[in-house]
C-alpha cells in the first residue's frame, strides 16, 4: 500500500498562507493536515475556521482534521460543513468517544481517534467498530518542531495488529517529529499515514522531501 503524507499547515509561512497550501500540493502532499489547538487540551492555540474557511476553496486534496480541543462534540459539524474529509479527535478529551465518532461519520467525514504518548492503545480496542483512522501521536500534542518520542513505535505496532485484525481498512497515522529517518521506524512498525509539518514546510525542496517520506 503507498504511503499517505499529509503535510501539517502549522509549519507553513501564515503570511503567505494561499502560497504554502499551492506548494504543498504541487510538492506531492496527499492530504492537508490541519491542527485545531484551544489552548486548554493543549497548551497551545492554532487557528480554527476561518482559517480553513480561508483555504478551502483553493485546496484540491483532502483535508486531514486533527482536533486537539476538549469537547471535541462541540465542533466537528462545523470543520465537517467546511468540507474535512477526515476529522480525528482525541480520546483524552472526549466524554463520550463512540458517539462523537459515530457523529462525524453521520456528517460523511472519516472518522479518527488519536492518542497522547502516555495513553495505552489499548483503549482503542472498543471504538474499533467506529473507527476509520487511528493516530498515534509521536510527541506530545501542542507543538511542532519536537524530536520524536521513540517509545511510541510499540504502540504503532500495537495499533497496526489491532487494526488488522478488524477485517476492514483503518488507517494508522503518525504525528510529531516525522522525517526521513523516522519516517522509516514508523512505516516500519505498521504506519500508512505520515503526518509532517517542519521537515516539509522547512525544506527548500518540499518535493524532495515528501519523496524521501514515500520511500521510506
Ligand atoms: C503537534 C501537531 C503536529 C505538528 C507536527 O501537536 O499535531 O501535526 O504540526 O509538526 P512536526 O512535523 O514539525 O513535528
Ligand atoms: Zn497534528
Amino acid at each position: 500500500m503507498p504511503i499517505i503524507i499529509s503535510a501539517s499547515l502549522l509549519a507553513a509561512d501564515f503570511s503567505r498562507l494561499g502560497e504554502e497550501v499551492g506548494r504543498a500540493e504541487a510538492s506531492g502532499a496527499d492530504w492537508l493536515h490541519f491542527d485545531v489547538m484551544d489552548g486548554t487540551f493543549v497548551p497551545n492555540i492554532s487557528f480554527g475556521e476561518p482559517v480553513l474557511a480561508g483555504i478551502k476553496d483553493i485546496l484540491t486534496i483532502p483535508t486531514d482534521v486533527h482536533l486537539m480541543i476538549r469537547e471535541p462534540v462541540r465542533y466537528i459539524g462545523h470543520y465537517a460543513a467546511l468540507g474535512a474529509k477526515i476529522i480525528t479527535i482525541h480520546y483524552e478529551a472526549a466524554a463520550d468517544p463512540i458517539d462523537t465518532l459515530k457523529q462525524i461519520r453521520s456528517l460523511g467525514c472519516l472518522a479518527g481517534i488519536s492518542i497522547k504518548p502516555a495513553t495505552p492503545v489499548e483503549v482503542i480496542q472498543p471504538l474499533l467498530p467506529f473507527v476509520d483512522l487511528i493516530l498515534i501521536m509521536t510527541v506530545e500534542p501542542g507543538f511542532g518542531g519536537q524530536s520524536i518520542i521513540t517509545e511510541t513505535f510499540d504502540k504503532i505496532r500495537c495499533a497496526r495488529r489491532l487494526a488488522d485484525a478488524c477485517g476492514k481498512k483503518i488507517y494508522i497515522q503518525v504525528d510529531g517529529g516525522i522525517n526521513e529517518k523516522t519516517a522509516r521506524c514508523a512505516v516500519q512498525s505498521g504506519a500508512d499515514v505520515l503526518v509532517s509539518g517542519s521537515f516539509l514546510f522547512g525544506a527548500k525542496d518540499m518535493a524532495a522531501n515528501i519523496a524521501k517520506l514515500k520511500q521510506a
